[in-house]
């Protein structure tokens, strides 16, 4: 027992000693999907510059590419993109100097007529979602939505909103506007509410 407790004190305090070391990618225009050759602003916000942290990117020609390597212009842990294209499509994110990762973003870039903008970040459960459908020079053309290959419904002015979220609305999106055309598809993941565990107030309780 004696024994015990003392493995649970070490390995608490090795938890509690744990440098905090986060960072968030944001993207503007914060959407998931994109028309080509338009500009594009990628930022890591970090809580610790001396981290070191880069932005990588995965597409299919290059994994883990930085933001010189893929012709972008760089500042300080953002990167600027003057003319998005479709070879830009990609999962990016954040990693620091070791190995800490931050959330990962999808972009889409379409060289078609439509996309759809969708959260870059998962929806809580319980929260609203607003799907907008719209082509380079109008937002509030009649648009039909889909999830995963069913249609859903069609909405008059070219946005859906889904109330309350719960898991069972996490999907591939897409939508399409006819005589346009038709959007590439979007997954949209939906999360539980935040759990977060207090290490300091365990150790409290399994100590006195
Ligand atoms: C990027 O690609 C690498 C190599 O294939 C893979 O290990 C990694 O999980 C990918 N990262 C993301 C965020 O998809």
């Amino acid at each position: 027992m004696e024994d015990t407790s003392l493995l649970w004190l070490l390995f608490l305090t090795s938890l509690l000693s744990c440098p905090t070391n986060q960072a968030s990618l944001t993207v503007s225009p914060s959407s998931s999907q994109m028309f080509k050759e338009q500009p594009v602003s990628l930022s890591c916000e970090e809580d610790d510059s001396s981290a070191g942290w880069t932005l990588r990117r995965n597409t299919t020609r290059k994994t883990r590419a930085e933001c010189k390597d893929w012709g972008g212009i760089s500042a300080g842990s953002s990167c600027n993109i003057s003319y998005i294209s479709p070879s830009d499509s990609g999962v990016y994110w954040c990693e620091s100097r070791e190995g800490a990762t931050s959330n990962s973003i999808n972009i889409t870039v379409t060289g078609g007529p439509v996309i759809l903008q969708s959260p870059v970040l998962p929806v809580m459960e319980g929260e609203d979602l607003t799907l907008l459908c719209k082509t380079k020079w109008s937002s509030n053309l009649p648009a039909g939505f889909y999830k995963d290959g069913s249609f859903i419904r069609t909405e008059p002015a070219g946005h859906m909103t889904i109330h309350h979220v719960s898991r069972s609305d996490e999907g591939l999106y897409k939508c399409l506007i006819s005589s346009v055309g038709e959007s590439p598809p979007s997954w949209v993941s939906v999360t539980g509410e935040e759990v977060t565990f207090d290490f300091r107030s365990s150790f409290i309780q399994i100590f006195t």
